[in-house]
């Protein structure tokens, strides 16, 4: 688990009490720098838990926005937030989470020094990086502490690129869930772009673990019968081929996508003998390929717009498995120019879901359940 410690920015002196303490202009200005380098470094924190005196919650509240993520204020951040703190809070997340604390010193000085052994103090608007090692004893490595200064500098080296990608996120339709429960926010920011980046492609590590998503999800009797065919973007060749099974209406966007991807369940066993989850597996897995992916920023578009039958024919996939569906994945493209307008409005328009009390039910069929009362 890789824990984030950040000290609220620089904020006024006087109040009518510290609680109401706000950032000054100064300390705003900061933090949406150290904001942008934050993004750009590539943090993922799936939580930011602050403390919620003003000065700490208002700089959260800067990173949340910039990073696009959701908040949790909590009192347990507020001044003396301990090591038994820290383990409460992340005491449900899993070990590649990544969390981020706002607070106050000393408390975020004490903890990462307590956590890591080191002897550092950490100034208003600094960041310091913890890797946990061991989670019952709340032991860590200190990876990196960026000092405010720091950032400044970072965000002035990167300032060309920076407001490339800034053009580029303005130009993109942001569209998650709109809940009526909380949400993991992998679950929240999914959706299905046909806006996909040509010019960036995937790297081989993420695509790995991409896959490896896949290859942990549950299966009837861990039959595991799902199976891919794998087309990165810069193996021209292949990616041809998938492409070409493509329907007509999915090639027009899918051509940008930096893998595709076709899907493929095991019907049956070698036996003979059917499989009849053998569907419902493959599409669990590639829920779990679909939120690994999105982990690194990649969206993926999943296709029933294929050709089955010319797969297996280019493929010669045996008769005891079924193509099922074809999947693209891609960074979702800052430059929409190349989309048609059909599809420039198909990626800005809104999303809706049918209400829980339409799919949930008890006491009978179609009988809206009792608890959603
Ligand atoms: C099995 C499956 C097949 C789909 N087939 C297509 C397709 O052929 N073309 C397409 O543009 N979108 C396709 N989609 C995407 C859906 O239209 C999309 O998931 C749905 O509208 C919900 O939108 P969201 O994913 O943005 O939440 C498919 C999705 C799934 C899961």
């Amino acid at each position: 688990m890789r824990l984030y410690f950040l000290r609220h920015g620089i904020a006024e002196d006087l109040a009518s009490s510290d609680f109401a303490r706000e950032l000054t202009n100064r300390g705003r200005a900061r933090l949406a720098n150290a904001a942008k380098v934050i993004k750009q470094l590539g943090l993922r924190p799936s939580v930011i838990f602050t403390s919620p005196r003003l000065r700490s919650l208002q700089t959260a509240e800067i990173i949340a926005a910039e990073l696009k993520i959701d908040l949790t204020v909590s009192e347990a951040v507020n001044f003396g937030f301990d090591l038994s703190d820290v383990k409460s809070l992340t005491r449900d997340m899993s070990y590649d989470d990544e969390v981020m604390f706002v607070g106050h010193n000393p408390d975020m000085s004490e903890l990462v020094n307590k956590m890591t052994g080191s002897d550092v103090a950490m100034k208003k608007g600094g960041l310091a990086r913890v890797d946990v090692y061991d989670r019952e004893a709340a032991r860590g490595e200190l990876v990196w502490l960026i000092a405010p200064k720091v950032f400044d500098a970072l965000r002035q080296q990167g300032a060309k690129t920076l407001r490339n990608d800034e053009t580029a996120s303005a130009a993109l339709p942001d569209k998650p869930a709109v809940t009526h429960s909380p949400l993991h926010a992998l679950i929240k920011r999914r959706w299905s772009p046909v806006a996909f980046d040509p010019m960036r492609p995937i790297e081989k590590s993420e695509l790995f673990s991409i896959l490896e998503a896949a290859r942990w999800a549950a299966s009837s009797y861990n039959l595991q019968p799902w199976r891919f065919i794998v087309a990165p973007r810069d193996n021209k060749q292949e990616f041809g081929k998938v492409f070409s099974v493509l329907k007509e209406g999915n090639q027009s966007w899918a051509k940008h996508a930096g893998v595709l991807m076709i899907a493929v369940s095991q019907t049956h066993r070698d036996t003979g003998e059917a499989n009849s989850h053998a569907i419902h597996d493959l599409g669990l897995a590639i829920g779990q390929m679909v939120l690994q992916a999105l982990h690194y920023d990649i969206y993926a578009h999943q296709m029933g717009g294929f050709y089955p039958e010319k797969a297996r024919e280019l493929y010669q996939i045996p008769a005891n498995y079924e193509p099922k569906t074809a999947i693209a994945f891609g960074y979702r493209a800052g430059d929409l120019s190349h989309l048609s307008h059909a599809h420039r409005e198909r990626d800005a328009s809104g999303r809706q879901r049918i209400p829980l009390a339409e799919m949930v039910f008890n006491g009978a069929w179609a009988q809206r359940a009792s608890f959603l009362d």
